[in-house]
């Protein structure tokens, strides 16, 4: 009889380092096996920013460039983020930067290697490190980015495009997070890249903007002191 292969570990739970801090969350994350995503990305891309940071960004996972680079966020999508962000009132550089799912997912087409949306099991599997990164730095307005990252904490029947650009509350979730935050959702920033019309973009990364001014807002206003 063939012997039974060692079954995969079924979530990054397994993973989590016994202390949580960011120097042994960082360490943890970087051996991650908590699905098979990790077998074809080059590395963990964990979240980025300051650790007193008072938002949270989620986007959906590491594009080509960030897999490269091991940093969030520093490709294309990164580069539109930054803009809406300028123009939301928003400094990058205050805000927490991270992913649903940890590494590239990507399928060979030709000489590129071409992304590939999560799977909702590979979301749920990568979970704890979101939670642990929420933990840690106790935001007080997480931003969900696109579907996937609204998936991770509203659950699959989550409409982006009907929630877009409104404060939610807690009870919303599914499965609650370890703080207290307010929620917003809106959509991703390579939606807004991947669209062909030129006047859709500008309409769209208006609308983008216009979504992310309402976290400016909240975190300017009394309720989030
Ligand atoms: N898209 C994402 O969702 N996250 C990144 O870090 C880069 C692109
Ligand atoms: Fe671990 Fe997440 Fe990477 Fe899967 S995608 S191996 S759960 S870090």
């Amino acid at each position: 009889m063939r012997r039974e292969e060692k079954a995969p570990a079924r979530s990054a739970a397994e993973f989590l380092p016994s202390r949580l801090e960011w120097p042994s969350l960082r360490a943890a994350a970087a051996g991650c096996r908590g699905c098979e995503l990790y077998r074809r990305a080059t590395q963990t891309v964990l979240g980025e920013g300051p650790a007193r940071a008072r938002i949270m960004m989620i986007g959906e996972q590491p594009g080509d460039q960030e897999d490269r680079e091991g940093h969030p966020f520093v490709g294309p999508a990164g580069g539109l983020l930054d803009r809406a962000c300028a123009e939301a009132g928003l400094e990058r550089s205050a805000i927490y930067l991270t992913n649903a799912v940890k590494h590239f997912k990507w399928a060979p087409r030709g000489s590129r290697r071409f992304h590939q949306h999560p799977t909702r099991a590979e979301i749920r599997a990568c979970r704890p490190w979101l939670e642990a990164e929420t933990r840690l730095l106790r935001p007080q307005l997480i931003v969900c980015l696109g579907a996937s990252a609204a998936q991770a904490l509203f659950g699959p029947g989550f409409r982006v495009t009907r929630m877009r650009g409104q404060l939610l509350d807690a009870s919303r979730l599914p499965q609650p997070l370890p703080v207290a935050a307010a929620l917003l959702a809106t959509v991703h920033p390579a939606s807004i890249l991947r669209m062909p019309d030129r006047d859709e973009r500008h309409r769209e990364f208006a609308r983008f903007a216009a979504d992310l001014r309402q976290a400016a807002r909240f975190l300017a206003s009394p309720r989030a002191a």
